[in-house]
Protein backbone atom coordinates (compact mmCIF):
# COMPACT_ATOMS: atom_id res chain seq x y z
CA UNK A 1 0.00 0.00 0.00
CA UNK A 2 1.30 3.11 -0.83
CA UNK A 3 1.35 6.22 2.08
CA UNK A 4 -1.81 7.77 0.44
CA UNK A 5 -3.85 4.70 -0.03
CA UNK A 6 -2.85 3.90 3.90
CA UNK A 7 -4.54 7.45 4.79
CA UNK A 8 -7.56 6.96 3.29
CA UNK A 9 -7.81 3.27 4.39
CA UNK A 10 -7.36 4.73 8.03
CA UNK A 11 -9.79 7.99 7.27
CA UNK A 12 -12.46 4.95 6.02
CA UNK A 13 -12.03 2.87 9.06
CA UNK A 14 -12.09 5.75 11.30
CA UNK A 15 -15.22 6.89 9.08
CA UNK A 16 -17.17 3.64 9.55
CA UNK A 17 -16.44 3.19 13.34
CA UNK A 18 -17.65 6.58 14.16
CA UNK A 19 -20.79 5.58 12.34
CA UNK A 20 -21.47 2.72 13.61
CA UNK A 21 -20.86 4.19 17.21
CA UNK A 22 -23.01 6.86 16.71
CA UNK A 23 -26.12 4.36 15.42
CA UNK A 24 -25.23 2.20 18.45
CA UNK A 25 -25.38 5.11 21.02
CA UNK A 26 -28.25 6.77 19.17
CA UNK A 27 -30.58 3.72 18.56
CA UNK A 28 -31.73 3.14 22.11
CA UNK A 29 -32.96 6.61 22.57
CA UNK A 30 -34.62 6.91 19.32
CA UNK A 31 -36.37 3.69 20.71
CA UNK A 32 -36.93 4.99 23.76
CA UNK A 33 -38.55 8.29 22.62
CA UNK A 34 -40.82 6.73 20.22
CA UNK A 35 -42.34 4.34 22.56
CA UNK A 36 -42.15 6.43 25.34
CA UNK A 37 -43.43 9.72 23.41
CA UNK A 38 -47.37 8.75 22.19
CA UNK A 39 -48.27 6.95 25.89
CA UNK A 40 -48.42 9.62 27.81
CA UNK A 41 -49.31 11.99 24.81
CA UNK A 42 -52.41 9.39 24.67
CA UNK A 43 -53.00 9.59 28.43
CA UNK A 44 -53.28 13.29 28.40
CA UNK A 45 -55.79 13.30 25.93
CA UNK A 46 -57.98 10.47 27.48
CA UNK A 47 -57.96 11.86 30.64
CA UNK A 48 -59.20 15.20 29.61
CA UNK A 49 -62.22 13.72 27.59
CA UNK A 50 -62.42 11.83 30.56
CA UNK A 51 -63.00 13.74 32.96
CA UNK A 52 -66.40 13.62 34.90
CA UNK A 53 -67.93 16.85 34.95
CA UNK A 54 -67.30 16.77 38.65
CA UNK A 55 -63.75 16.68 38.14
CA UNK A 56 -63.80 19.19 35.45
CA UNK A 57 -65.39 21.38 37.94
CA UNK A 58 -62.68 20.37 40.77
CA UNK A 59 -60.09 21.33 38.38
CA UNK A 60 -61.89 24.85 37.60
CA UNK A 61 -61.99 26.02 40.64
CA UNK A 62 -65.92 25.72 40.88
CA UNK A 63 -65.60 23.72 44.36
CA UNK A 64 -63.28 26.18 45.54
CA UNK A 65 -66.09 28.56 45.59
CA UNK A 66 -69.25 27.07 45.64
CA UNK A 67 -67.99 23.92 48.04
CA UNK A 68 -67.24 20.61 46.94
CA UNK A 69 -70.71 19.21 47.23
CA UNK A 70 -72.12 22.40 45.72
CA UNK A 71 -74.05 23.24 48.44
CA UNK A 72 -72.40 26.74 48.65
CA UNK A 73 -70.34 28.33 50.82
CA UNK A 74 -69.11 32.26 52.14
CA UNK A 75 -67.87 33.24 49.18
CA UNK A 76 -70.54 31.51 46.15
CA UNK A 77 -74.41 30.56 46.67
CA UNK A 78 -75.15 26.86 46.03
CA UNK A 79 -75.73 25.19 42.64
CA UNK A 80 -78.21 22.85 43.60
CA UNK A 81 -81.12 24.49 42.29
CA UNK A 82 -80.15 25.91 39.12
CA UNK A 83 -83.10 24.23 36.94
CA UNK A 84 -85.24 26.96 38.27
CA UNK A 85 -83.48 29.79 36.58
CA UNK A 86 -81.50 28.34 33.95
CA UNK A 87 -81.80 26.33 30.81
CA UNK A 88 -78.53 24.61 29.43
CA UNK A 89 -77.83 27.32 26.78
CA UNK A 90 -78.42 30.37 28.94
CA UNK A 91 -76.21 28.74 31.70
CA UNK A 92 -73.34 28.04 29.14
CA UNK A 93 -73.53 31.71 27.93
CA UNK A 94 -73.44 32.88 31.52
CA UNK A 95 -70.55 30.46 32.71
CA UNK A 96 -68.55 32.16 30.10
CA UNK A 97 -69.63 35.64 30.32
CA UNK A 98 -71.00 36.29 33.59
CA UNK A 99 -70.65 39.80 33.89
CA UNK A 100 -73.54 40.52 31.29
CA UNK A 101 -75.99 38.58 33.41
CA UNK A 102 -75.54 40.84 36.71
CA UNK A 103 -78.20 42.75 36.01
CA UNK A 104 -81.47 41.45 37.88
CA UNK A 105 -82.99 41.05 41.46
CA UNK A 106 -80.81 37.59 41.90
CA UNK A 107 -77.59 38.64 41.15
CA UNK A 108 -78.24 42.10 42.79
CA UNK A 109 -78.94 39.84 45.93
CA UNK A 110 -75.71 37.64 45.19
CA UNK A 111 -73.83 40.68 45.27
CA UNK A 112 -75.11 41.98 48.32
CA UNK A 113 -74.45 38.40 49.96
CA UNK A 114 -71.37 37.45 48.61
CA UNK A 115 -69.45 41.15 48.31
CA UNK A 116 -65.69 39.67 48.05
CA UNK A 117 -66.33 37.24 45.35
CA UNK A 118 -67.10 37.57 41.71
CA UNK A 119 -68.33 34.47 39.14
CA UNK A 120 -65.18 34.56 37.10
CA UNK A 121 -65.76 33.79 33.57
CA UNK A 122 -64.36 30.59 31.57
CA UNK A 123 -64.88 31.96 28.30
CA UNK A 124 -61.51 29.97 27.70
CA UNK A 125 -63.01 26.43 27.90
CA UNK A 126 -64.71 24.80 25.05
CA UNK A 127 -68.87 24.79 25.17
CA UNK A 128 -68.82 21.58 24.40
CA UNK A 129 -67.09 21.12 28.04
CA UNK A 130 -69.16 24.09 29.61
CA UNK A 131 -71.48 22.29 28.45
CA UNK A 132 -71.05 18.81 29.85
CA UNK A 133 -70.82 21.23 33.23
CA UNK A 134 -74.64 22.39 32.21
CA UNK A 135 -75.86 19.51 31.79
CA UNK A 136 -74.49 17.92 35.03
CA UNK A 137 -75.42 21.04 37.49
CA UNK A 138 -78.87 20.80 35.63
CA UNK A 139 -79.22 16.90 36.19
CA UNK A 140 -82.91 16.17 38.35
C1 LIG B 1 -64.02 32.98 42.64
C2 LIG B 1 -65.14 32.20 43.09
C3 LIG B 1 -65.98 31.46 42.06
C4 LIG B 1 -65.58 30.49 41.20
C5 LIG B 1 -64.17 29.93 41.01
C6 LIG B 1 -66.75 30.04 40.50
N1 LIG B 1 -67.83 30.75 40.91
FE1 LIG B 1 -69.72 30.55 40.23
N2 LIG B 1 -70.30 32.15 41.35
C7 LIG B 1 -69.50 32.84 42.23
C8 LIG B 1 -70.27 33.93 42.80
C9 LIG B 1 -69.76 34.93 43.82
C10 LIG B 1 -71.55 33.87 42.22
C11 LIG B 1 -72.73 34.80 42.48
C12 LIG B 1 -72.86 35.79 41.35
C13 LIG B 1 -71.80 36.84 41.46
O1 LIG B 1 -71.68 37.49 42.50
O2 LIG B 1 -71.05 37.02 40.49
C14 LIG B 1 -71.54 32.72 41.32
C15 LIG B 1 -72.63 32.32 40.57
C16 LIG B 1 -72.66 31.16 39.83
C17 LIG B 1 -73.84 30.66 39.17
C18 LIG B 1 -75.23 31.28 39.20
C19 LIG B 1 -75.94 30.74 40.39
C20 LIG B 1 -77.42 30.96 40.34
O3 LIG B 1 -78.07 30.67 41.34
O4 LIG B 1 -77.93 31.41 39.32
C21 LIG B 1 -73.49 29.52 38.55
C22 LIG B 1 -74.38 28.62 37.72
C23 LIG B 1 -72.09 29.30 38.80
N3 LIG B 1 -71.62 30.32 39.59
C24 LIG B 1 -71.37 28.22 38.35
C25 LIG B 1 -69.98 28.10 38.46
C26 LIG B 1 -69.21 27.09 37.80
C27 LIG B 1 -69.76 25.98 36.93
C28 LIG B 1 -67.91 27.35 38.10
C29 LIG B 1 -66.68 26.64 37.59
C30 LIG B 1 -66.58 26.45 36.16
C31 LIG B 1 -67.89 28.49 39.00
N4 LIG B 1 -69.16 28.92 39.17
C32 LIG B 1 -66.75 29.03 39.55
C33 LIG B 1 -68.18 32.56 42.53
C34 LIG B 1 -67.41 31.64 41.87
Amino acid sequence: MTKPQIWLAAFLFLFIFLFVLGRLTRAPREDKKQSSNPVPQGEMSNQSQELSPKDMMGRLGCTGCHGVDLAGTMKAPPLTNLKENWSKDKLINYLRNPESFMDGDRFQSFKEKYPGTIMPSFNNISVQELGKIAEFLLKP
